[in-house]
């Protein structure tokens, strides 16, 4: 989703936003801009595409050395919501002076009326942006203090802002405020950077302030002052980043999500260990902050979140309910605080999510501690705001993850998810034997996927066969059912295939209706109950016409034989067995992609992180 960066220093200012605005690259985005204060005036430069044409334009128009001496400057990547992908719409927005820029991340909800007012005032809008209007705004209340100018307007602002803002009368100093959409201060020695995620800081410094929501920032080179929208002052913790500088490199891989993929077997041994306790068959996940007595009176656990992570919930459901007798619901994160839930102190939410930024997720944990549940997280980025709201929860521990599509992260989920219903297991009806068994089992995780993605060469040919297609089904039965939603979102939002995933049950309900002569099923077909259900409903598909990709299980060759092509599964668990039968999806999704030409780590219209509800 948008993408912030902001600079006061001593280096190259152009190259520093630019160089910050590819790191945010990885978030999806659809336009892009910088904007720099040179002596006494803002200069501009957009461009409607990547970061890649801005670069080349702002070489073509500025790279005669022209603002070398400019200390301080604003970027912007642009995913669009108010208004087309354009050049005009993109950020930075100035205002009606042409003396104050701003950068924008979030939706201003009142800007119709506000734009209304402004315009009735004698204002001009170039944009049809929500965010010229606060740009617009920022500068009708600047009456010689930018910092108190930008208080005024945020005021008077409904809805989420994450914003950098200069003005050319005050170089050398940015404004940056946060409400809703993250902001992260990099405090360098002599510079200052300002961005939305901490990806475009690491090059420069290891040492960042994350702001809090109605928090205000007056940034030059070499402070970093805050306060609150009230203009009272605060004071946050400097944090020292523990960011990967080759994780964020493809490491020889063609793109981000193969190398994600492969990197599954280290991620997921790094979300387990030492989380496992083989003598009392529990684990132990002190993030929790739980006492055993404390697990023993919850009542319920709900499972919130967005697309993968809701998926890894819905895995989490069953595992509750079957390995800790507990009784699991999971809730679409956009719909919980609309729905106005019953929770309540028994209730124990966990929120999953790999950024810890989804704004629907967020409003999901914000209406949970409300309500007085126990809420904890389950979140990779380490200090996103929902692990630090949330104040408990589990890290995935996966790396980053950069390709759109997640994949290392849902892997993570899961085993952590696994882990905590063996925890909450071992506190009712689990047996010390059953607990151990279960740790065995979780284990030996890397393992399997490892022998998984072992067959990586194998689906790129299976892929063949199915790359043509405009639609594809995906079924499954019992744990595999959420597995088959993530196996179709998995090649919906990589290779544009129209892909549904379906209850196998389902099918004849209503979706075998679509089936026609050749039209792809992907049916998982491991062993877990109600298997044998499961190849009735591909016999169904079958005599429509349809071509059979089967999951199942090491050594089933009878249920092979079912299937036009299949794809062998490790034997195990069947709650351990959806990991790496959904690793066998994303390198099908992928491959299937990858034969189509698509741009497979950021397609099109996608966010990395979803920052708008
Ligand atoms: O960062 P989150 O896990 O909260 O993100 C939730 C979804 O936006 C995300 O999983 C999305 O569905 C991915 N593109 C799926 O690959």
């Amino acid at each position: 989703m948008c993408g912030i960066v902001g600079y006061v220093g001593k280096a190259d200012v152009t190259e520093v936003l630019i160089g910050g605005l590819k790191r945010l690259e990885y978030r999806g985005y659809d336009s892009a801009g910088v904007a720099l204060i040179d002596d006494d005036r803002i200069v501009v430069n957009k461009v409607s595409g990547k970061v890649a044409g801005l670069k080349a334009r702002v070489r073509e128009e500025w790279g005669d050395g022209r603002y070398a001496k400019a200390t301080t400057g604003i970027a912007h990547t642009r995913w669009a919501t108010h208004g087309t992908p354009t050049e005009v719409n993109a950020h930075p927005h100035l205002d009606h002076t042409g003396e104050v820029a701003l950068v924008h991340n979030g939706i201003i909800e009142n800007y119709r009326s506000l734009r209304a007012r402004l315009e009735g005032n004698g204002h001009h809008f170039e944009s049809d942006t929500d965010t010229e209007v606060l740009a617009h705004l920022v500068g009708e209340c600047d009456k010689g203090d930018l910092f108190q100018a930008v208080c005024d307007a945020l005021h008077q602002v409904e809805g989420t802002f994450g914003v950098a803002v200069i003005s050319s009368r005050e170089p050398g100093r940015i404004i940056a405020a946060r409400r809703g959409s993250p902001i992260v201060i990099g405090v360098g020695d002599g510079e200052t950077i300002v961005a939305s995620d901490a990806a475009a800081i690491m090059a420069h410094t290891q040492r960042v302030v994350y702001l809090d929501d109605n928090d205000i920032a007056i940034v030059t080179a070499d402070a970093v002052e805050l306060r609150d929208l009230n203009n009272v002052p605060v004071t946050r913790e400097i944090a020292e980043l523990r960011y990967d500088e080759a994780a964020a490199e493809k490491g020889g891989y063609e793109h981000f999500m193969l190398k994600e993929i492969h990197e599954q077997p280290e991620a997921l041994a790094n979300a387990i260990r030492g989380r496992l306790d083989f003598d009392l068959g529990s684990s132990v996940l002190s993030g929790m902050g739980t006492s055993p007595r404390e697990l023993g009176e919850l009542a319920r656990v709900v499972l919130v979140g967005c697309g993968t992570s809701l998926h890894a919930g819905l895995v989490g459901e069953y595992a509750f309910e079957d390995l800790a007798d507990i009784h699991a619901e999971v809730e679409q994160a956009a719909e919980f605080r609309y729905r106005n839930p019953i929770m309540g102190s028994r209730d124990l939410m966990v929120a999953i999510s790999q950024s810890g930024e989804t704004a629907d997720t967020l409003a999901a944990v914000r209406e949970g501690i409300q309500k007085g549940a126990f809420v904890m997280s389950l979140v990779n980025v380490v200090g996103s705001t929902i692990s630090r709201e949330t104040g408990r929860g589990v890290y995935l521990h996966a790396g980053p993850e950069i390709s759109v599509a997640s994949t290392k992260a849902f892997t993570c989920q899961v085993a952590v998810l696994l882990m905590m219903a063996l925890k909450l297991g071992r506190g009712r009806r689990f047996s010390r034997v059953q607990g151990r068994e279960l740790a065995r089992e979780i284990e030996r995780i890397p393992e399997l996927v490892e022998m998984v993605v072992a067959q990586s060469d194998r689906i790129a040919e299976i892929a063949k066969e199915y790359s043509k297609g405009e639609h594809a089904y995906f079924i499954g039965r019992g744990p595999m059912y959420p597995v088959a939603l993530e196996g179709a979102l998995k090649l919906k939002e990589i290779s544009y295939v129209h892909a549904e995933g379906f209850h196998a049950a389902e099918l004849k309900h209503g979706p075998i209706a679509l089936l026609e002569q050749d039209t792809p099923v992907i049916a998982i077909a491991c062993d877990v109950p109600g298997k044998d259900k499961t190849l009735g409903n591909i016999e169904e598909c079958k005599a429509r016409g349809a071509r059979i990709l089967g999951l199942v299980s090491e050594r089933d060759h009878e249920t092979a034989e079912c299937m036009d092509d299949y794809i062998m599964i490790p034997r195990c668990h069947q709650l351990v067995a959806t990991i790496p039968a959904v690793v066998a999806l994303q390198l099908f999704a992928y491959h299937v992609a990858r034969l189509r030409g698509c741009e497979i780590d950021q397609p099109r219209n996608l966010a990395k992180s979803v920052t708008v509800e």
